[in-house]
């Protein structure tokens, strides 16, 4: 006799503000409910919080499509609220094909003739918040470092001229928060969405952007015939939504994370050179980009377990992270772990293309600290800014104590 397979089912929001302030408790249950559980709230959506059947899922692009959307909203059954990504809401060949130009644009050779001045800033950043650390009992680790790095560092690397980067904040809040649910906090970041949509378009045409930086690049291959003139400025777009707030919060969560484990922090001070993995441990144990979806392209299986054509698969990153199955001891912060295989890039043909610049902003900023930094010390609670994808946060009080 056939046994019919069981999704089982739970009342679960992942959307909700409890959830999205502490996020672990509903990871748990998710995981352990099933290797693929039915969300109630949301029709035709299945979640995966475990770590080997997210990496099953996002490895399989055939079946588990982009271009029906990596957000909630199934582009088979709405239009998207903005022209759909060439990279991330695409599928083979095109893709592939833009996938190529911005992986050569972020190589590893290109990483290393930016890290020189990636350096300088760090440097210079990390001892003016020591000196107002001195000065005023304490710093904002959002606002004096998680924030203005990446805003100084990464848009002069695209080539982006002075001016309100400000703007860039704005629409990487709207961009995650568009991929949850029509909620308050998509509401919100929406109220601002015409000046901002279109200050970022303006500053992704070829006139705003410093010849030979990352922006102009990708109008050369355009030049070269590899992609057209008309998709140049949606794959600067790319690079101004996704490198900005990723970074911003991955530098903020890495900051919390050794503020609250100072036995760690005291390893990275007695050891720099443990910044790069402090930095991949903190992307593990606090993931910045919580979630990703995928769409089935037709009935298929997940664990076993059947899966209609159309249905929305919600990936939890951050869940997989933290999976017993993978990781031993998974709640415990431990800056030498070293946790190849974390989900926090995503892991496939669409695995984060940008992941060495995040890296090298993580080492510089972490080992910049580590040298000059004797003790970070939480000076005062902090606030999160909740975003329906990324995990953020909005204030993170420090003292730091210098070597
Ligand atoms: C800590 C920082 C970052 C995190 C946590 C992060 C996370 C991610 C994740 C999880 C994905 C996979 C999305 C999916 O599978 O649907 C992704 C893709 C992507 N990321 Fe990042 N990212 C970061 C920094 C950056 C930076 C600095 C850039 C730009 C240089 C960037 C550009 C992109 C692009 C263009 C994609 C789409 C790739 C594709 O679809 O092939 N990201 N990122």
């Amino acid at each position: 006799m056939n046994e019919v397979a069981h999704i089982p089912e739970l009342d679960t929001d992942p959307y909700s503000a409890e959830n999205l302030v502490d996020p672990y408790p509903m990871h748990q249950r998710m995981r352990e409910a099933g290797p693929v559980v039915r969300l109630k709230r949301y029709d035709g959506v299945v979640a995966c919080a475990r770590h080997a059947e997210v990496f099953a899922v996002l490895n399989d692009a055939a079946t588990f499509i982009s271009s029906a959307g990596v957000g909630l909203a199934n582009f088979n059954r709405e239009a998207p609220f903005r022209p759909k990504s060439l990279i991330l809401e695409a599928d083979p060949p095109l893709h592939t094909q833009t996938r190529a130009v911005l992986s050569r644009i972020l190589s590893p050779k290109a990483v290393l003739q930016i890290r020189a001045s990636f350096a300088a800033v760090a440097e210079t950043m990390v001892e003016t918040c020591i000196a107002r650390s001195a000065a005023d009992g304490q710093i904002d680790g959002i606002h004096d470092l998680a924030q203005p790095y990446p805003l100084k560092v990464f848009p002069d690397a695209v080539g982006v001229e002075d001016g309100d980067r400000s703007n860039l904040l704005l629409y990487g809040d709207l961009v995650f928060n568009s991929m949850g649910p029509r909620n308050a906090l998509l509401a919100k970041s929406a109220e601002r969405m015409a000046p901002v949509t279109e200050w970022i378009m303006a500053h992704c045409r070829r006139e705003h952007l410093r010849p030979g930086g990352f922006g102009d690049q990708i109008y050369q291959a355009a030049d070269a015939g590899e992609i057209t003139h008309e998709q140049a400025p949606l794959l600067v777009r790319s690079f101004l939504s996704a490198g900005v707030d990723t970074t911003i919060n991955g530098l903020g969560n890495a900051l919390y994370s050794l503020a609250h484990h100072p036995e760690q922090y005291a390893r990275l001070h007695a050891d720099p050179t443990l910044a790069r993995p402090a930095f991949e441990e903190a992307l593990r144990w606090e993931s910045t980009a919580q979630t990703f979806f995928r769409t089935a392209a037709r009935d298929c299986d997940i664990a076993g377990l059947p899966i209609e054509r159309d249905t929305k698969v919600l990936c939890m990153l951050a869940a997989a992270n933290r999976d017993p199955r993978k990781w031993p001891d998974p709640d415990r912060f431990d800056i030498e772990r070293r946790p190849s295989g974390h989900m926090a890039f995503g892991s496939g043909i669409h695995g984060c293309v940008g992941q060495a610049i995040a890296r090298l902003e993580g080492e510089l900023v972490l080992g910049a600290l580590a040298r000059r930094v004797k003790r970070i010390e939480v000076a005062g609670p902090h606030t999160r800014r909740l975003n329906n994808t990324l995990r953020a946060l909005d204030t993170l009080p420090l003292r730091l104590i210098a070597a």
